[in-house]
């Protein structure tokens, strides 16, 4: 069997982005190949964070995979600090990843123009080398990512992983800029719908967020993003084809569409969320499924980090 690994990191709420970039499409991989799904908590501390929240949001983003639907009698759910070989690995690839292409990656650049140079921890520059152990550790065969990581993924050694991005959902744009990406670091909530969104936000954030005076509502104009995006959003929450969608929504007009897209991510969200109160109230459970994905990923990545010491020249430890 082919083997899949990916991640989100318990930086923030989970939003849509996550959501239709990455987990839900984890649920149909997990049928189909072996698979690991981690929580990236040792990407999360490349910004300042707040330590008290870590281990909260590690546990909920957990809690989040399982209640969209991330089987553990299928699926390995871990987090990544529970398994050492992440970090090790990574020192080893170091040694031998240029300095000058982790300069040229578009999030660093991004994000440490924003923080400013006297703030940037190293680990901001060098988190493509972890990402590269943590494929690399497991020896993936793919990797399913939202587009937007795709750049970090090329720093990956030839031979190894394809990513893997959905055709549709690879990118959710912002509720309020239909040209930045959602995302859980934007300074404003109103951005993002987040999975655990009570009804009456989700409705809120649908009638505030942007749209444009057009008439008529329509895919792919690319002087509409907003459009283009609400409408992507609905097409996936629905379930439905695109065709569908246009045949349904061209001639509304936003009010009517907003109050058909609000029920729409109602009635998709509410299931998971329901679900989710579920898998919290239940801590036991929760530590048993990543206690036991920790060891079936351990398992597998020490191996490989065995067979890299030895190439590498190392004094083999008896
Ligand atoms: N807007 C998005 N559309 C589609 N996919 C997205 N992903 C993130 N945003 C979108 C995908 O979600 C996975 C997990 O991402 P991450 O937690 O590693 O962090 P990120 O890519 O940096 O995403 P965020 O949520 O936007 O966080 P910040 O604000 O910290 O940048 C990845 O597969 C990603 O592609």
């Amino acid at each position: 069997k082919k083997r899949v690994v990916s991640g989100v990191q318990p930086t923030g709420s989970i939003h849509l982005g996550n959501y239709f970039g990455a987990i839900k499409n984890w649920v149909a991989l997990q049928n189909v190949y072996e698979t690991l799904f981690f929580i990236v908590d040792l990407h999360a501390i490349t910004l300042p964070y707040d330590t008290q929240q870590l281990s909260k949001a590690t546990r909920s983003t957990a809690a989040i995979y399982l209640a969209c639907g991330v089987d553990p009698s299928k699926a390995s759910v871990f987090v990544q600090s529970h398994v050492r070989a992440h970090v090790e690995l990574m020192w080893l690839l170091s040694s031998t990843t240029p300095i000058g292409w982790l300069n040229k990656m578009i999030q660093f650049k991004e994000k440490s123009r924003k923080a400013g140079d006297e703030e940037v921890g190293v680990a901001l520059l060098t988190y493509p080398v972890l990402m590269a152990s943590d494929i690399l550790l497991y020896q993936s065969d793919l990797v399913p990512v939202g587009e937007d990581q795709k750049q970090h993924l090329e720093l990956t050694p030839e031979a190894v992983p394809e990513p893997l991005i959905p055709p549709a959902g690879a990118r959710i744009m912002s509720l309020t800029d239909g040209l930045s990406k959602m995302s859980k670091s934007a300074p404003s909530d109103q951005s993002r719908i987040n999975i655990l969104d009570p009804k009456d936000l989700i409705a809120n954030k649908i009638k505030r967020c942007k749209t444009d005076s057009f008439p008529s509502l329509e895919f792919d104009n690319s002087e509409r993003p907003e459009c283009n995006n609400l409408l992507s959003i609905y097409q996936l929450v629905s379930g439905k084809t695109k065709e569908e969608v246009v045949q349904e929504c061209q001639n509304m007009n936003w009010g009517i569409f907003k109050t058909l897209l609000t029920d729409a991510l109602i009635d998709h969200l509410h299931p998971i969320q329901v679900h989710y109160e579920e898998i919290m109230s239940d801590s036991g459970y929760l530590d048993e499924v990543l206690a036991q994905g920790a060891r079936n990923a351990a398992e597998i990545a020490d191996t490989t980090l065995h067979n890299v010491y030895q190439a590498m020249g190392f004094l083999k430890r008896l």
